[in-house]
């Protein structure tokens, strides 16, 4: 197992949404979610669209999958989803607090890397990785490089993730690798592409819920809190204002503007489906990333 550095912002966000989501709006996944068009852009459908997506996920998988690798399994449920159709599934997840709820919801037929990708290393081979929105965590040199090395002959990758669009205008949106850098690295690692499909359209309506949520919820009960602090503790709240000046300009740009809606997602992001298949290298291929002299850790498939 890998030493870690402390939870990141990122990492906690992720935990504090597993936690409301399954408290409060009984969901399961940390996913966008794909809305069809006949489900209205609302949080009461935003399991349906989760459902959904993780259906489209799961049906996409070719013939012939046995084992799979989930890498950045969150809350665990794509993989039990895959348990119950017969495939065998170990995860990797860094989060030790969401781990605990995957060991629980998995049982003992799974094996948990609890690492980032990048630094699991096994003799375990699989016929599939899965990064279901958990790509664009990862380095992607050595997440290439170790999926490459975990891979059984033929096997598959599959990437359901954002990507930034190639576009000189950056909007506020961060997340996400650049698609043509993605692409370009791609031809220098022995894959072929299968499948390659936008669902930018399905998976953009999770962002105006997201925006109305901060605009509706979370900017009334900030500015509710420091009314509150403000009128209690005077000096103290003008001492902090005045401190944090720069950093509250960039949240509520960030977050309180509108710059996170459908409609900018659209024009700086692509979400894209891509399948692609495990083939032997004409010539040898260039291994961007030294491997790592890490003991190998167990597996549920050996
Ligand atoms: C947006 S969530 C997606 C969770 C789940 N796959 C789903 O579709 O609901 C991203 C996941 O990636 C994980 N993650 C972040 N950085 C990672 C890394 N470097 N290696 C592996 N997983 C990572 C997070 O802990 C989290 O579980």
């Amino acid at each position: 197992m890998s030493k870690r550095k402390g939870k990141s912002s990122r990492e906690l966000g992720l935990e504090l949404v597993a936690i409301c989501g399954t408290h409060f709006f009984k969901l399961e996944h940390l996913h966008y979610g794909y809305w069809t068009l006949d489900l209205t852009i609302d949080l009461a459908n935003l399991q349906k669209a989760q459902e959904q997506y993780t259906d489209f996920l799961i049906s996409n998988i070719p013939n012939g999958v046995n084992t799979s690798l989930d890498v950045g399994c969150g809350t665990g449920h794509i993989a039990k989803k895959l348990i119950d159709k017969g495939y065998k599934v170990d995860c990797v997840s860094p989060s030790p607090f969401l781990n605990e709820r995957v060991r629980t919801l998995l049982g003992d037929g799974s094996h948990i890397y609890e690492s980032v990708y990048e630094q699991i290393r096994t003799d375990c081979k699989y016929d599939l990785v899965l990064f279901s929105e958990s790509f664009q965590y990862v380095n992607m040199e050595q997440a290439l490089q170790n999926t490459e090395e975990l891979l059984n002959k033929g096997g598959y990758l599959l990437i359901c993730d954002v990507f930034k669009v190639n576009t000189s205008v950056t909007g506020v949106m961060g997340g996400g690798h650049k698609l043509n850098k993605f692409q370009d690295l791609m031809t220098h690692y022995p894959f072929e592409l299968v499948k390659n499909l936008d669902i930018t359209a399905q998976t953009a309506p999770n962002l105006d819920l997201f925006d109305s949520m901060m605009k509706n919820v979370a900017a009334p009960a900030l500015e509710a809190s420091i009314d509150y602090l403000s009128n209690r503790y005077r000096l103290m709240a003008k001492f902090l204002r005045w401190k944090y000046k720069k950093q509250i300009e960039r949240m509520h740009t960030k977050y309180f503007d509108g710059k996170r809606s459908a409609e900018d997602f659209r024009k700086y992001k692509t979400y894209r489906f891509f399948l692609y298949k495990k083939v032997y290298p004409i010539f040898p291929c260039t291994s961007i990333v030294k491997n790592h002299k890490e003991p190998a850790l167990s597996c549920s498939t050996l």
